[in-house]
């Protein structure tokens, strides 16, 4: 195909690129890349450069790139059908299809699932389930939200009030007010140093707590939390803190919400994260692993308790008052059908937490000992390497010194994606699950010579 010169610059006086710098972007200040192409765990831009994607898109492409299984199924569904609605009890064969799968998977108190496409407005559609939920129940007062410092929810108006960033915030007039915000379960980043992980988990219950007491828990209506922490800095809880935290919702009726866009399908070796960590969500928000990024396409997976109320608010009310033109998009849905398939063909799951764990380890033997990483930590497929300016005395560095950056720049170099998360000075890795153990260690030693390139 001839290259067309024209389309660097189409790019900088046309396009609106998310989480861009804008100014520095149309100046050409910023760096473009025109991806062209992906086979397994590597793309490949237009200018032939090849790079292993060790963040597999945005923690997306969990099959890896290329699969002609998945791009048949969609070609077939829109040959035969691309489109019809799922409104008044409409479907396809793909949707009806995947929704059995997804709950066959689902842990067993999950009832149904209501399909959008983004993580953003499956989480919009689970908030407004529980005010609807709650309303039903005649308890209209109980509809506050806590999400914690540091999760990711998304970027609508309501999900990036969940969502507790401060970028995501700044000059939005964010968060609205009916989100509040507790602790992150972030033990590397605890208040003092000298607690244990068990103090820890004590001290988030007891913010928790603290919080449901000031604002009044007959206000509160749910609590949101991602298993594994993900935008936010790529950290697994501290151990028993799911448990702490799910005893304390129950003894206020204050439902769950697990979003398990990053986790769900499969990224931390287990189906759900939920399931990983003992969890018992009433709702459970999936995205991105659903269909692996192939065509775009998310849930909202409504456990039993809620479902009845749901039936019972449309005997009272009529119709539900809620959906998206796309709801279960037969082209996203037969991405989803064929991902999932072959996720279980190529026992991909496994693969998931046995390579993760290499991974993981491989990281902590490459740059644990360095002086000015604080910390290596991860789950399955996740891990994030943490840098610090002190190592014994957990100094940060400035954040105008952007390390973080400056080192996901340096591996970009090596010829390997890593992402540095928005606060902190985190490289984050969240590869494809069919990684090798060779690619594992491949990122693991260019890592470390990309720390060793900005930090010495
Ligand atoms: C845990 C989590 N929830 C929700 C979202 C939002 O998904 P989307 O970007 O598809 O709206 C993301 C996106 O990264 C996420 O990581």
């Amino acid at each position: 195909m001839l290259k067309n010169d024209m389309l660097e610059q189409w790019d900088r006086e046309n396009f609106f690129h998310p989480s861009t710098h804008l100014g520095e972007f149309a100046r050409g200040d910023a760096p473009q890349r025109v991806i062209r192409t992906g086979s397994g765990c590597h793309i490949e831009d237009r200018e032939g450069n090849r790079l292993l994607d060790a963040f597999a898109g945005l923690y997306c492409v969990n099959v890896g790139y290329g699969r002609q299984e998945i791009a048949e199924a969609i070609a077939e569904q829109a040959k035969e059908l691309a489109y019809y609605h799922a409104y008044v009890g409409h479907g396809t064969e793909a949707s009806i299809t995947l929704a059995k799968m997804i709950l066959d998977r689902a842990p067993a108190h999950m009832s149904k699932v209501y399909f959008g496409l983004s993580g953003s407005d499956a989480n919009e559609t689970n908030i407004k389930l529980i005010w609807y939920y709650n309303n039903i129940r005649g308890l209209p007062e109980k509809k506050k939200i806590i999400s914690r410092w540091r999760g990711y929810h998304g970027s609508g108006l309501m999900t990036g009030s969940l969502t507790g960033l401060a970028t995501f915030h700044n000059k939005f007039d964010l968060p609205l007010a009916q989100v509040i915000h507790t602790e992150a379960p972030y033990y590397f980043r605890r208040p003092d140093t000298a607690m244990s992980e068990a103090d820890f988990v004590a001290h988030c219950v007891s913010e928790l707590e603290a919080l449901i007491e000031r604002e009044g828990a007959d206000t509160i209506a749910a609590f949101w939390g991602e298993p594994v922490l993900g935008t936010g800095g790529i950290v697994p809880p501290p151990a028993g803190y799911w448990e702490a935290i799910q005893k304390v919702l129950d003894k206020h009726d204050i439902l769950l919400v697990a979003d398990e866009v990053v986790t769900g399908f499969g990224r931390l070796g287990s189906m759900w994260g939920s399931e990983h960590y003992g969890m018992k969500p009433d709702l459970m928000t999936i995205a991105k692993g659903l269909t692996s990024a192939y065509a775009p396409l998310s849930g909202s997976i409504v456990g039993d308790k809620m479902w009845k109320v749901l039936e019972q608010g449309t005997d009272e009310n009529g119709p539900i008052g809620h959906g998206w033109t796309y709801s279960a998009h037969p082209i996203g849905a037969a991405a989803g059908v064929a991902n999932l398939k072959l996720i279980d063909e190529l026992n991909l799951i496994e693969n998931a937490g046995r390579v993760g764990a290499h991974f993981n380890k491989a990281m902590q033997e490459a740059v644990g000992g360095h002086a000015n990483v604080g910390e290596v930590r991860g789950e399955g497929m996740m891990c994030a390497v943490e840098m610090v300016a002190d190592k014994d005395k957990r100094g940060f560095f400035d954040a105008s010194d952007k390390v973080g950056a400056r080192v996901a720049a340096a591996l970009l170099e090596e010829g390997v994606i890593g992402r540095a998360m928005p606060q902190g000075d985190i490289l984050g890795f969240a590869p494809p699950f069919c990684l090798t153990e060779a690619e594992a260690e491949e990122v693991a030693g260019k890592t470390a010579k990309a720390i060793a390139k900005v930090l010495g």
